[in-house]
This record gives C-alpha cells, structure tokens and sequence, in this order.
C-alpha cells in the first residue's frame, strides 16, 4: 500500500506540474475563467478522469463533472478549483482535483456503497470579473441574473462569456447539486505556515474567514507632472497612496484581521503625468463577521474622506461580501479520525484563505484537509507541496471513503432497502 501511495503521490504531484503548461502566459502560470488555456485544462483532466471511469461532463458553469459509480445514489462530491491567479503556483486548486482523482484511481474500479463526484470547477480565485467562486455558485443556486451581467476588464459580461465558450446559461439551474450529495470534502495546500511551524503533515479546517471585497476609484485631475505646482495637484495616486496606510494600519491593530489593496490601476497611466483617476482593490478577511464589516464601512468612509480633503472624488462599489463559514462537525471528526487512521495528529485550523468548499457548505456538509505548504508560500511560482504530505493524505483520503459510508449510513440503509423495479 505504501508504495502504491508513493507512486500515485508522485503521479499527483507531476499532473499538477504538468498543468501548468495551460497558461494565458508564456513564462507563468495564469488560467483565468473560460479561457483558452482552461479549456486545454479541463481537456487534459477528463481525459485522465475518463481513462479512471468517470463519466465527465462540463456543466453550463464551465465546471468540469465527473462521476465514478457506487452502489447507491448517494454521493461524496471531492474538489477544488483549476483556475489560477496570474504568476500562480502549480498547486492552489490543481492539488484539491488531482488528489480526487488519485484517490478514485486508487479504488481500482472497486464500487463503494456510495458514488464519488469529482469537481473541478472552472472559477474560484475572482481574477477575471473580481468576483470568485463562479463555478461553485453555480452548484448552490447563487449564479443569478445580475451577477451574469458582471463585466470584465474588456467589458464581456458573465452571460455572454459562457456562450462564447459554447455554453448555455438558461441551464444554469442545472449545475445545483443533487440532494444525493451527502457531502462535500476539499484537499488543499494549506498557503501559510501554520503546519510547517507546528511540524504537522495534515490538518483539518475548522472554519474558513469570512471576506469582502470591494474596488473604490479616486478621481483627481490628469495634469502635466512637470508643469504643476504641487499645491495645485488633485493627484488620484496620492489620495489613495495615503488610504492604503490606513488599509494597512486597519488590519495591523485589529487582531486576527487582514486587509489588502493588491490591485491599483492608474489613469492615463504615464510616469510624466498626475495620476487622474485610480482604481483600487480592497480585499479584508476576518474570523467574525461584525468586524470584518466595521472594517470595512470605516475604509470606505476614510477613503471618502480623504478624498475630500485632498480635491479628489470616491466611487466605491462592493463586490462580495462573503461571511465566515464553519465546517460541518461530524465531518471534520471523520477526516480527523481519519488522519489519526493513518498514524498522524492532524492540527485543527482555521482558513484565511477562501475556498470551493465555503460556497458548498451553504448546502452540504464540508471539510477541508489542508497539506503542509512548504515555506508557507502560496499565490507565487515557489508553491509547492512535498511527496510526503501528499502521500499522507491520499492514505489519509482512503480511510476517510473507507469510513464515509457510517457517516450516512441512514440514507444508504434506507436506500438500499428500497425495492428497484
Ligand atoms: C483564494 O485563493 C483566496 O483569495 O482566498
Ligand atoms: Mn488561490
Ligand atoms: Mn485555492
């Protein structure tokens, strides 16, 4: 058994390394949602998902489905996401659907009392229409008519990006999961150090913060940089230059609290002119909710007023509000046990990073096994993942199918007891 973990370790790890040739971007790895580099993707993965038998279908959403029969209806769904952020690592959501597929490789066609459902879902980290878990949204119902209207950066809208992908988003209502789905359950780099601090191989997550997201431009006056006095400047950059310090002091005396601004874009954007216009992003993250949202209503305040003194004026738009989830408790003490199965004490966390798996557990079960990121890097070409961890947590993943079936043993027993016709 352990051999075989070492190789369909090693197998997981290279088919992450191998998908990141599918990039937007030579020299880096950059998949954004339903672009062409996704499409070769999702090609590659069913290929490999269909050779394990799975069935594979793309769903209106773009999320690639698959499904590997067992003896009921009843299903354990397994994922993670296969888009990236830009200059990404090769592991952030790959990891989550190469071990799904492993650990489904691994059963070697044996039919479990339940069905696996294999996602990879085709948005999570929000870079194309700064707004993330599109395709898990699709899966609990929340992909509604004014977030298809969202536009992107070349003003596309969601719904006629799907089409031009050849899908069809009047079937959207299609993707919500099935009542069958008993459970869902996520594999993921852990992207912080917690795990290697604390020496530990594995953990399970208890709960993933919450997080909002908003952009807030400033608008200043576009003059000559060389010709305009200082004191006759409405300079846009300057304004937001001086909120984002108190962005940053925000989140540094707020305990638990992280606040980014990742993303500014200036307007005309030339180095011999001031700045007229910017527009920034705001990403804050917190355990509770209320903070988090006092946080934010005070940022946005601030910016306005700021802006105000310095001659400027704020439109500020919020994109995502997203509280914190926890997970299920019975499933977190499976994939505990589970862990514990194989020899090893897994750390309890909480995530402060977003994942598939907060949409989910609106409508289903969750729970996270997070791996050891070594360096604690993550969103950065250096992520990586070691053979070891990965093989701990496919030993760790089949002890958890082994035992999924007393999680719902009720709905099996009484399907099972159902006579078919
Ligand atoms: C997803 O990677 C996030 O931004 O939390
Ligand atoms: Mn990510
Ligand atoms: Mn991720």
């Amino acid at each position: 058994m352990l051999v075989e973990m070492r190789e369909q370790a090693d197998k997981v790890i290279a088919r992450c390394r191998y998908l990141a040739q599918f990039t937007e971007e030579p020299g880096q790895i950059k998949r954004t949602f339903l672009s062409p580099a996704m499409r070769e993707c999702m090609q590659t993965v069913q290929g490999w998902m269909e050779a394990a038998g799975i069935q594979v279908v793309t769903d209106a959403a773009g999320n690639l489905r698959g499904r590997y029969p067992g003896a009921s209806s009843t299903s354990l769904m397994i994922g993670s996401h296969l888009d990236t952020v830009p200059n990404s690592g090769a592991f952030d959501g790959v990891l989550g659907v190469m071990m799904g597929l492993a650990l489904i490789e691994a059963l070697e066609g044996e039919k479990l009392p339940f069905a696996i459902e294999l996602a990879g879902f085709s948005e999570e980290e929000g870079v194309r229409y700064s707004l993330p878990f599109i395709g898990s949204r699709a899966l609990v119902g929340r992909l509604d008519a004014e977030l298809l209207e969202t536009k992107d950066g070349d003003g596309i809208s969601l719904a006629r990006a799907l089409t031009s992908f050849g899908l069809d988003p009047s079937r959207l209502d299609r993707c919500v999961l099935s009542d069958d789905v008993a459970a869902y359950l996520e594999f993921h780099i852990e992207q912080g150090a917690l795990l290697e601090s604390e020496d530990k191989s594995l953990g399970v997550v208890q709960a993933i913060a919450g997080q909002s997201r908003a952009e807030i431009t400033f608008a200043g006056r576009a003059r000559h940089a060389g010709t305009t006095p200082m004191r006759l400047r409405n300079d846009a950059v300057a304004g937001a230059a001086e909120w984002i310090s108190e962005v940053e002091r925000v989140a540094l005396t707020t305990p638990g609290m992280v606040a980014t601004v990742g993303d500014l874009r200036t307007h005309p954007g030339a180095g011999n002119v001031v700045a007229g216009q910017l527009r920034a992003s705001l990403d804050v993250r917190h355990g509770e909710d209320a903070v988090r949202h006092q946080a934010v209503d005070h940022l946005l305040a601030e910016a306005a007023s700021i802006a105000k003194r310095r001659g400027l004026a704020t439109v500020s738009k919020m994109l995502m509000d997203q509280p914190a989830v926890t997970m299920d408790a019975r499933l977190c003490r499976l994939a505990q046990d589970a862990i514990r199965g194989i020899g090893i004490e897994p750390l309890s966390m909480v995530s402060g990073a977003g994942h598939d798996a907060m949409i989910l557990a609106e409508r289903v079960p969750s729970t996270m096994i997070f791996l050891r990121s070594p360096g604690g890097i993550s969103h950065h070409p250096e992520e990586s993942v070691r053979a070891e961890d990965v093989r701990n947590a496919l030993a760790a993943g089949l002890a958890f199918l082994r035992n999924f079936d007393s999680y719902c043993a009720l709905p099996i027993l009484k399907e099972q007891s159902t006579p078919h016709v």
